[in-house]
């Protein structure tokens, strides 16, 4: 966002002043102040695992607050904004920045920035907290353990002992392109839905192999490149929904977070209103709280125009000039029965996905049956570990958004589980949170947290901090960031009390452990 000197005119852009506004609004009243760099910071010391989005924000939180932090990451220096570092120049937000702010200090120009721009906040914010200092390229983390006094140490004591652990290693890693027959036969060119820069699209044919959200993005380049005609070969139905953020916030607020009796309306409205002629792309074997769907408007308008067509199908093979597919009638699942047709084009991309990244460096103790992530506390700490946080790496499918509020509230959540004991939950209660979640979502057709929406995670923090008095001093500071100093004192008159009762006397141990309420 620009100076307040240099806002947008009132008269002429009203909604982007408001929103510019707000922006500044919420930095000064919500943004935890930089750390001075003269002065040390304190523990518990927390390491960050992943130099993305989630990463970066997390550790800003934690030095903000005055927790030292070290994030390991990966990569390299460029990788610093994880997979936006990665993907085309032309790839932007498919949701509206109101609903992708990883950060309160995070000031957009307007409503779906672009790569470069979501590149240049992460990279600021990475440098106005210190993380620079802080930051150790390179690490591929690959084993935490802890030490005899619980302390957690990251692939090898020289890097250090910590008292908390974010992991923030994202769920999409290296691009995932299947082998195919026939591939090396094509005498066109196959390249990844994420290394498109550069390519040249005009005048040819494009097929887009994946019917995700890339695929959709891929769709776009094209378009934008000036190719003739370009098709997109889908083997399952997704919902895709309006590049709307009034239609996506709604959505969002189902707090049940799955079909209910009531799933048939936002359905129906938009078959009607946003498919209309293109009902058929609708899936009809699920409903929408099921999956994450697509957020596109453009692609409805490419294919009423004719310039671009979507083909349910099987991919039998590549031949020299295009791929051969089973078409399906709709309805009929993948790799049900349907017609051979070849269809011919000049240039593939592979709109197949990422791999994703493992959690598998944490200890066996985190993956217990049937505990294992996503179905974890509050989705992100396993229940024999308090100290740990897989911020934005358990999940499968959700309605709502990666970049939000809830990295700074789940730091916030790990943060004073490791200052105040008696706000730290034990295994067993944790354990029970995650059986009533899948009883309350036991007519969910899928997993209880293999779906989830934005008002449902809502729900989940506030009834955790409800759930156990000695929280509630923390709300403000969990939700908003608020007040670190009042519940601080408080914990510490509530050690001199439970030190005089001779309960748990050293500050650093037992971090892990919860003692539950
Ligand atoms: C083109 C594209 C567009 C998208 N658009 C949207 C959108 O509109 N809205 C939305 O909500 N989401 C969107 N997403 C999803 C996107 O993943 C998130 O928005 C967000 O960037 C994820 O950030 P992250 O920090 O959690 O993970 P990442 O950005 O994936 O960062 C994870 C980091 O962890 C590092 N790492 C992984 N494993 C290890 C390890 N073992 N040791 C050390 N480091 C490790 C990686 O190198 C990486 O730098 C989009 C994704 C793509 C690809
Ligand atoms: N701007 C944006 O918002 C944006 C843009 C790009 C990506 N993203 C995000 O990035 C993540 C990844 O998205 P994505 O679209 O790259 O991946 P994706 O959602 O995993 O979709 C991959 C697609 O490829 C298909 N596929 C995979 N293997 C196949 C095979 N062997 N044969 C035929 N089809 C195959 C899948 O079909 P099945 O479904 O049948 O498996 C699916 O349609 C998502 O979280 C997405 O939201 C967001």
């Amino acid at each position: 966002m620009p100076p307040l000197s240099r806002m947008p005119n009132p008269v002429l852009h009203p909604l982007l002043f408001v929103f510019q506004l707000l922006q500044w609004l919420l930095d000064k009243i919500l943004s935890p102040n930089p750390p001075d760099p003269r002065v040390p910071l304190g523990r518990p010391k927390i390491a960050v695992i992943g130099a993305g989005i989630t990463g970066v924000t997390s550790a800003a939180h934690c030095v903000g607050h005055g927790f030292d932090v070290v994030i390991f990451e990966a990569g390299s220096k460029d990788n610093v904004g994880g997979i936006w570092s990665k993907v085309n120049n032309t790839s932007s937000l498919q949701i509206h920045s109101l609903m992708y702010r990883f950060h309160p200090s995070v000031r957009w120009e307007g409503g779906y920035p672009d790569r470069q721009q979501i590149i240049s906040q992460v990279r600021q914010l990475w440098e106005r907290y210190g993380l620079d200092t802080r930051t150790k390229f390179d690490i591929k983390v690959n084993r935490v353990y802890q030490d005899d006094r619980g302390r957690w140490i990251i692939n090898s004591p020289s890097n250090g002992r910590f008292d908390g652990i974010i992991s923030a290693i994202g769920t999409c890693g290296d691009p995932k392109v299947p082998e195919m027959p026939g591939m090396d036969r094509f005498k066109g060119e196959v390249h990844h839905s994420s290394k498109l820069t550069g390519k040249k699209a005009a005048g040819k044919t494009m097929i887009v192999i994946g019917g995700g959200a890339s695929a959709v993005e891929a769709l776009e380049f094209a378009s934008a490149e000036g190719a003739e005609k370009m098709y997109i070969l889908a083997r399952s139905d997704k919902w895709i929904i309006p590049r709307n953020p009034v239609w996506d916030m709604l959505l969002a607020l189902n707090i049940f977070g799955q079909e209910t009796s009531f799933s048939w309306i936002p359905e129906m409205l938009l078959r009607k209103l946003f498919y209309r002629d293109l009902e058929d792309l609708a899936p009809t074997n699920r409903g929408i709280f099921t999956d994450t769907p697509m957020v596109n408007s453009d692609v409805m308008d490419k294919l009423r125009s004719g310039k671009a067509e979507w083909v349910r199908c099987d991919i039998e093979k590549f031949t020299e000039d295009g791929v051969l597919v089973n078409k399906r009638a709709k309805g009929v699942a993948p790799g049900g029965p349907g017609q051979k047709v070849v269809i011919k084009g000049d240039l593939v991309v592979m709109a197949t996905g990422y791999k994703r990244p493992q959690l598998s460096f944490l200890p066996d103790s985190c993956f217990e049956e049937p505990y294992v992530s996503p179905n974890w506390y509050l989705q992100t700490f396993p229940p024999s570990h308090p100290s740990i946080s897989c911020i934005n790496c358990t999940y499968k499918n959700a309605i709502g958004t990666v970049g939000n509020w809830h990295i700074g509230i789940y730091t916030r959540f790990l943060l004073m589980f490791l200052v105040d004991p008696l706000t730290r939950p034990s295994s067993f209660w944790m354990k029970r949170w995650i059986d009533m979640t899948r009883l309350l979502k036991f007519s969910s057709p899928v997993g209880a947290f293999d779906f989830f929406t934005y008002l449902e995670l809502v729900w989940w923090f506030v009834f955790c901090v409800w759930f156990n008095p000695f929280r509630w001093k923390w709300a403000l500071f969990v939700f908003f960031g608020l007040g670190f100093m009042l519940p601080r004192d408080v914990v510490e008159v509530e050690d001199q009390i439970r030190n005089g009762l001779g309960i748990n006397g050293d500050e650093t141990d037992g971090r892990d452990l919860g003692f539950g309420f």
